[in-house]
């Protein structure tokens, strides 16, 4: 574990909003780790913490099987958080009653604070919209164990904020975490510096030079492989993996042949000149296409292009010999995702990037970035040194250019579609809405419509203009791109790009839509 000075350690239960705790607390710049709810009491000596989080979750405390640490954990002085299910464990753990609640409560609620505290430091005077607080749970703490005391309660819960009167133990029946909890924030600042003591020692730099020393120290003198396509993910994971391991890391980077124009020459000179690895580029680009070759289906377009992958991918990588290690740019999402949440675009959309590959390459697994959100893995490339193109570069999903070509894909509709999306680029980048926004495309449609050009008449293809801003993906909203801008992008691409005589723009929201049109 790390060697950070002040450190947080927090307990995980299973709640969807565990590695947001850890965010807000890095967003403090103190460092925090998340560890599984029964990490054994001496791990947690040697980890030596200055506070210890317990998160929520989704089971109830009372249940068989729920999970529940060593009641020790309780006698360590250390001072502890418990947070919803970490606030009824404390009280289940201490000798008090927990039950079902008859009023299961979601969403937000008013707190009454009732007695001045240092983890309410700032409350004195908080208005009704200030000491608003997010609210999710089912259960409740009926009966406190002996030697606590409430703090503030809501008009639901009588028990919402509690501590004990002697020994360094707090809890709270709401979310600190989350955004909607207006003084969260100055909760966890009050519980990290005034009742923990902590001083600052986080910073994206020290997450960089842990992270560098861990993967040294894991990996070795053993050789690591990982696939890399140029995004922002795959290319921090590998700049660190690159830092760690040096020439004993081979990064794949596969052509598949729908990428954008120049895209395989932009990505070998970044991997080679720029990060100076030892990029692996293989040109698979006449047997995907091959394979997509007549298919109009969505889904089958994207099953064919994930197994092409890893066909080709796994024939690359066996031909590095004793090779141990398989480095993926997995991030947060991507792990909730997998383990405890099901957003609509994994079911809705078979993703196929590089998920299949750890089940058919027997590798061990080094995810650096597993962790982070989004944003906070572009710090890490600056930190990095990482070109700001590459840092800000707008998503680009595995299937490629295939799922943004309606009907079947041939060189010639690629080959349209490249020219309109290098317009599509070089005008957002030109007039600064490229930084503005989360992704920008063109679409291919598998219609025609009459225009006229010089006097006579055409029958030519369509092309779609998509633009949304999102945060995270899964919602988006088309963006609101001035009409000059509009003109110039649908100017450019009738005239430059041979076979379209019009362009549309995509006015959805997602949800009903969603991003990519397949
Ligand atoms: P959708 O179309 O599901 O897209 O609304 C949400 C976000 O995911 C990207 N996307 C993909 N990314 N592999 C990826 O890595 C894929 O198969 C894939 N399909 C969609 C899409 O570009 C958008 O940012």
């Amino acid at each position: 574990m790390s060697r950070t000075s002040d450190k947080i350690l927090i307990l995980d239960f299973g709640s969807q909003y565990t590695q947001l705790i850890a965010r807000r607390i890095r967003e403090e710049s103190v460092y925090s780790e998340i560890q599984p709810f029964n990490i054994p009491i001496e791990a947690i000596r040697t980890f030596n913490p200055k506070g210890i989080i317990l998160s929520g979750g989704p089971a109830s405390v009372y249940e068989r099987g729920a999970p529940v640490p060593p009641r020790e954990l309780l006698e360590l002085e250390i001072p502890i958080l418990g947070i919803c299910y970490g606030l009824q464990l404390i009280a289940m753990l201490m000798g008090g009653k927990v039950t079902h609640s008859e009023k299961r409560e979601y969403g937000p609620a008013v707190i009454q604070v009732l007695k001045p505290d240092v983890l309410l430091k700032g409350f004195e005077n908080a208005s009704a919209k200030e000491r608003l607080v997010w609210m999710s749970h089912g259960d409740r703490v009926e009966a406190l164990p002996e030697g606590f005391e409430v703090l503030a309660e809501t008009s639901n819960s009588p028990v919402c904020v509690v501590r004990h009167r002697q020994r360094p133990i707090w809890g709270l029946q709401f979310h600190p975490e989350v955004h909607h909890t207006a003084w969260g924030k100055k909760i966890l600042r009050n519980f990290i510096f005034s009742i923990c003591g902590c001083q600052l020692s986080w910073s994206m730099q020290s997450f960089v030079t842990e992270t560098v020393r861990k993967v040294k120290r894991q990996v070795g003198h053993e050789k690591v492989i990982g696939a890399v396509s140029g995004g922002v993910d795959s290319t921090v994971m590998a700049a660190l993996v690159g830092k760690a391991v040096g020439d004993r890391f081979y990064p794949i980077f596969v052509n598949n042949g729908v990428l954008r124009k120049n895209e395989a020459e932009e990505v070998i000179a970044l991997y080679q000149d720029t990060l100076g690895l030892n990029l692996i580029y293989h040109d698979a680009s006449d047997r995907f296409l091959s394979a997509l070759k007549g298919v109009t289906d969505p889904e089958v377009k994207r099953k064919i292009i994930g197994k092409t992958f890893i066909d080709v991918f796994v024939h690359e990588a066996n031909k590095i010999k004793d090779v141990t290690y398989l480095a993926q740019g997995t991030l947060y999402p991507d792990v909730i995702e997998s383990v405890s949440f099901k957003g609509p675009s994994a079911t809705i959309k078979s993703h196929h990037n590089v998920g299949g590959l750890p089940e058919i390459m027997p590798l061990k697994l080094i995810e650096p970035l597993r962790e982070l959100f989004k944003d906070e893995v572009r710090e890490v490339g600056r930190v990095l040194g990482l070109p700001e193109t590459v840092i800000g570069r707008h998503p680009f999903p595995g299937p490629g250019l295939a799922i943004r070509i309606l009907g079947d894909v041939t060189p010639e509709k690629l080959a349209t579609l490249r020219e309109a999306d290098a317009i599509v680029i070089e005008e957002l980048r030109v007039s600064g809405w490229y930084d503005k926004i989360w992704q920008a495309f063109p679409v291919l449609l598998p219609i025609n419509t009459v225009g006229v050009m010089g006097d006579e008449r055409t029958y030519e293809q369509v092309i779609v203009i998509r633009s949304v801003h999102s945060v995270d993906g899964m919602t988006a909203d088309w963006v609101r791109l001035p009409y000059d801008l509009m003109a110039r992008l649908s100017n450019r691409i009738i005239n430059e790009v041979t076979g379209v005589n019009r362009v549309v723009y995509d006015i959805s929201s997602k949800p009903p839509s969603t991003i990519e049109w397949e």
